[in-house]
């Protein structure tokens, strides 16, 4: 699992821990309190290597039942480059991702489920105040100076890194979904949309009012917001979803792949039309190898 130190990954990771239930990984840049922390930075494609190795050494002969990937970031612009050059937002949120998943398939046991955690964000028709992504290209998300179509005001190029590299997250389980050798081994993958869950870490780069509003929004003061907007989540219900969709609790019924947490119930909506291309997929798919150095 990655992003099982923060956040509602925190809570799934600790579900998950429970005695009798499961053995828990979690990449992690430092130590972590549920599980055991193998290390990860995933802003340095070589740290991500070395996880896959760490991970492959201490599974021996056994197999992977679930993989997470759950870690994100949110950033206030695109100038941040990772250790490899690529855009951090990114680099962290899709590429280290895809890399993390190309290592780990064959590890991966028969019917096992990858769950990759993207956001309702990704979509233009859920309206959710961000700059909506505007494509999918592997090459200028990694390099935005590249991008003819840009928007240079900080924010908004931020906020379009990050919900263009949550239509990447459906792209790459839709793309997952097509691949002959996972279907024969029964893999299923889930691209799970928390809905908007306020308190966790994932604003700590964005200015000081907005931290403390999102902070304020995830104490009980915010709970009754709920009541109004079906895309609200707390960090329990959150995190309690995450670990059902890991443990195999709750299955995507036949043809479905995107899991949307609304008032703490699993819906199965369709992504967003850009998230159902599956050419798109497959490009994507192709080029982020080729950012990653592995073969499409
Ligand atoms: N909260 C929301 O409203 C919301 C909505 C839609 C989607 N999401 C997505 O949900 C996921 C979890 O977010 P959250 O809200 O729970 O945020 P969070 O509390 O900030 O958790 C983010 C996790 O990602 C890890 N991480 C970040 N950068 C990393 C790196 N370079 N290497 C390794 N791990 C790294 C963090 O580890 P550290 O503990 O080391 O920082 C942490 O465990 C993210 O993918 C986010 O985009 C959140």
């Amino acid at each position: 699992m990655t992003g099982g130190t923060s956040g509602f990954g925190l809570v799934a990771a600790r579900r998950l821990a429970e005695p009798g239930r499961a053995r828990v990984l979690v990449g992690a840049r430092g130590t972590t309190s549920e599980g055991e922390a193998v290390p990860l930075d995933l802003a340095r494609l070589d740290s991500v290597r070395e996880f896959a190795a760490a991970t492959r050494y201490r599974l021996g002969d056994r197999r992977i039942d679930a993989l997470v990937l759950n870690a994100g970031v949110v950033r206030p612009g695109v100038e941040q480059r990772t250790a490899d050059g690529f855009e951090t937002t990114f680099a962290v949120n899709h590429l280290a991702h895809y890399l993390v998943l190309r290592l780990l398939l064959p590890l991966l046991a028969d019917g096992a489920v990858v769950v990759l955690t993207t956001s309702g964000a990704h979509d233009p028709a859920t309206r959710a105040g961000l700059a909506p992504p505007r494509h999918a290209d592997a090459t200028l998300l990694a390099f935005p100076e590249r991008d003819p179509g840009r928007d240079d005001r900080p924010r908004r190029a931020g906020q379009h890194a990050y919900t263009a590299s949550k239509l990447c997250t459906v792209l790459t389980v839709r793309a997952l979904s097509g691949v002959e050798d996972l279907r024969s081994r029964g893999l299923r993958a889930v691209a799970f949309d928390p809905g908007q869950v306020f308190g966790t870490g994932l604003v700590r780069a964005l200015p000081r009012r907005l931290r403390t509003v999102w902070s304020v929004l995830g104490s009980p003061v915010g709970a009754p917001l709920r009541w109004l907007d079906p895309t609200l989540n707390g960090r329990d219900d959150a995190g309690r979803a995450l670990s059902a969709l890991a443990l195999g609790h709750v299955a995507p019924p036949p043809g479905r792949s995107y899991a949307a947490l609304r008032r703490g119930r699993m819906t199965w909506p369709e992504p967003s039309e850009a998230g159902r291309d599956d050419e798109l997929a497959r490009r994507l798919w192709d080029d982020s190898a080729h950012l990653v150095g592995l073969a499409g």
